[in-house]
């Protein structure tokens, strides 16, 4: 049958008609809310580039996370900017650095939200790499021992979840090795499995303080013209033990989402990053794009693709938004 037997407005003609045959619906349970957290008491520090999105230290963060969870937002993921940092990353594993302190003091107040702590070096490391660097080389192996080391130390202060983000060869089964030798067979790991080398993290480095000091992170963090190459990567993670595999970024990835979804069938997250966020805030607050319905189409295209969770600044905007 065709036009005018045909006539593919009908299904379109109301609101109504239009929730009747929706074919992807956005909920406040894919969201993970990524939150920063650094040293001291009473400290909320908005960061310039990434409007609403703050630094804060362990006390502002639980309370903060009350309100995430009376938004219904399932969970949270935690990077942090230590005191001080170091050539061999000693923050990062430090029982009482600024994520484990943060972790605690989000535990304590009683909150059941799940607490994810993102995995990675550069944020304690001096030059800002995300492995072991020397003589001007980001070293994989000798780095996998800390990548380790900082997932134990996290799950130990309390969380529920580890997400590796370094890119270092063989880091799922390190930390899986170690999760299990130290009793955490239970805790799950959410890998980031394809992370390309991305221009759209520039605002989370001025978050996070991690700005390289040298050179850039494209020996380890994959080419964004590869495909097939992320197929690889996520196949290895799952093999390492991994639990959930993520993509990031995730729109100009939605390809990757979706290859990684329908090939694998494994919980699938995709990581809305600083920039994306960015882009959307500055042209809002320019007037020059909606930004409810910029978001809400951005992240339904997400889940479109194939993402099962999805990271995201906007968690707790969405949550107020989505009906
Ligand atoms: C740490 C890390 C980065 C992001 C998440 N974990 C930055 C990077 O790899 O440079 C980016 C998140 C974002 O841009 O929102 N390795």
């Amino acid at each position: 049958m065709y036009f005018p037997d045909v006539r593919m407005r009908r299904l379109r003609k109301n609101e109504n008609m239009r929730r009747l045959v929706r074919e992807t619906k956005i909920s406040v349970d894919d969201f993970i809310y990524p939150l920063f957290t650094v040293p001291g008491t009473g400290v909320k520090n908005e960061i310039s580039s990434m409007p609403g999105v703050f630094q804060m230290s362990a006390d502002v963060i639980a309370e903060e996370c009350k309100e995430i969870e009376a938004l219904g937002i399932p969970g949270v993921i935690l990077f942090g900017i230590p005191e001080a940092k170091d050539e061999a990353a000693s923050g990062a594993y430090d029982e009482f650095g600024v994520v484990q302190n943060a972790i605690r003091a989000i535990k304590d107040s009683k909150n059941s939200m799940l607490v994810l702590t993102d995995v990675c070096l550069c944020e304690y490391m001096s030059h800002g790499h995300c492995g072991v660097v020397r003589d001007g080389e980001v070293l994989n192996d000798i780095s996998l021992e800390l990548l380790a080391q900082t997932a134990v130390s996290h799950v130990e202060a309390g969380a529920d979840m580890v997400a590796p983000s370094d890119m270092m060869d063989g880091r799922v089964a390190a930390i899986r090795s170690s999760l299990d030798e130290t009793g955490h067979t239970d805790i799950p790991i959410m890998s980031y499995a394809a992370k390309y080398a991305s221009a759209f993290y520039g605002p989370f480095r001025e978050a996070a303080e991690s700005v390289p000091q040298f050179g850039d992170r494209r020996s380890y963090q994959m080419d964004p013209p590869n495909a097939l190459e992320a197929l690889r990567e996520a196949a290895l993670d799952i093999e390492e033990g991994a639990d959930i595999i993520m993509v990031k970024p995730a729109l100009a990835y939605l390809d990757i989402v979706r290859m990684v979804a329908d090939e694998f069938g494994y919980p699938t997250a995709a990581y809305n990053v600083s920039g994306e966020y960015s882009m959307v805030k500055a042209a809002a607050a320019k007037g020059w794009l909606d930004e409810e319905r910029v978001v809400m189409e951005s992240l339904t295209a997400m889940k479109r693709a194939g993402a099962d969770i999805i990271l995201t600044y906007h968690a707790k905007d969405a949550a107020g938004w989505i009906k």
